[in-house]
């Protein structure tokens, strides 16, 4: 369906890029040519990936460190990228979560996940908004949000919480800032076979089974799916497209809403004691 040179010449930064399906992205956009930066904590990931991506595809990739809940640390980021040539594509994909009751959760677990989702989702809209408007450059905004993010869902309250705040962002700049050249655009995925999300989410077969069943095409969404899905929506042909939410999960939704109240009602009091984070000293 896409040309080889769909997203040639454009600038793209995906954050949380260095696994899953950032990784995914990242690697699909080099295929239709797009030079990427990616970016995550741990410096070491980010950087084998890209180094991986780039003798994968041939293509121009570099992995930066960068904690998006720090301010300053997105400030620099974004300055380095700028210094190489503006951005054209601002990819919002780090993400923390876990499956949680939410009375048991600490303060700084909320912190924790709203401060990557939205508060890292904000710093890097608006290090790079700033940007494109002061200059008037054109730049597409992708949220990577989730099917709960407009119904809630139980047992990922910070998650759901952060993820409706990143989409009211978008919705609200989509109109505020479209007519200046910046579009957004948020897909709302479903369940994707990744280690961060299962391990932290999905920990156990019964719990996989129970999403499979509840899913009306009874399989999870793949990494294929969701970067093609990505590169239509960056890209030229979507230029109309702005302040919309596409669900890519296969009709979940629609069989019922808050992928998690339908499992973590049926965990039983055991398996929450074992998905409690360890102790630091264990
Ligand atoms: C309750 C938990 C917890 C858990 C951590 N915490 N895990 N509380 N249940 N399972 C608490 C800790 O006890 C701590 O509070 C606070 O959260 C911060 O934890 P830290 O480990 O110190 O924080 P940090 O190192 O910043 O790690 C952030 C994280 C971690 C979110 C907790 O999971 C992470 O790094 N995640 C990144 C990757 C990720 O989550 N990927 C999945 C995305 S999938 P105290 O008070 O003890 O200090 C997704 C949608 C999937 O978003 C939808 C599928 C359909
Ligand atoms: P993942 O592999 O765990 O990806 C999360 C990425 O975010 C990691 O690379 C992580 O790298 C990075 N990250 C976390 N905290 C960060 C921070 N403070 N600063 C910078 N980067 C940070 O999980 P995934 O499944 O691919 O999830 C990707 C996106 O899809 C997320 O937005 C998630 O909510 C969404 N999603 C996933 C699913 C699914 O089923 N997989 C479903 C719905 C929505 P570091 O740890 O190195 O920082």
């Amino acid at each position: 369906m896409f040309t080889n040179d769909l997203l040639k010449g454009k600038r793209i930064l995906i954050t949380g890029g260095g696994t899953g399906i950032g990784r995914a992205m990242a690697e699909r956009f080099l295929q239709l040519g797009a030079t990427v930066y990616i970016c995550g904590r741990r410096v070491e990931v980010v950087q084998q990936t890209a180094k991986e991506l780039a003798s994968a595809t041939g293509g121009t990739i570099e992995g930066l460190p960068c904690d998006v809940r720090e301010r300053d640390a997105v400030e620099q980021l974004i300055e380095q990228v700028w210094t190489k040539g503006p951005l054209d594509v601002l990819v919002n994909n780090a993400a923390g979560n876990f499956l949680a009751r939410t009375e048991e959760l600490s303060p700084r677990a909320f912190e924790s996940v709203l401060g990557i989702v939205l508060q890292g989702t904000i710093n890097m809209t608006m290090a790079c908004g700033k940007r494109w408007l002061v200059a008037g450059h054109r730049g597409v905004v992708l949220d990577i949000a989730t099917t709960y993010a407009d119904t809630g869902s139980a047992y990922v309250v910070p998650s759901a919480v952060a993820k409706a705040g990143v989409v009211a962002l978008m919705r609200s700049l989509a109109v505020e800032w479209g007519g200046r050249g910046i579009r957004f655009v948020a897909i709302a995925p479903g369940a994707i076979r990744t280690e961060g999300a299962f391990s932290r989410l999905l920990p156990t077969p019964e719990l996989e089974k129970k999403l499979l069943e509840h899913n009306p095409l009874h399989r999870f969404g793949t990494l294929e799916e969701i970067s093609n899905l990505a590169s239509f929506l960056i890209s030229d042909l979507a230029g109309y497209i702005n302040g919309e939410m596409v669900y890519m999960d296969g009709g979940e939704m629609l069989a019922g809403a808050s992928t998690f109240s339908l499992i973590g009602r049926r965990i039983p009091d055991a398996a929450w004691e074992m998905m409690k984070p360890k102790k630091k000293t264990e």
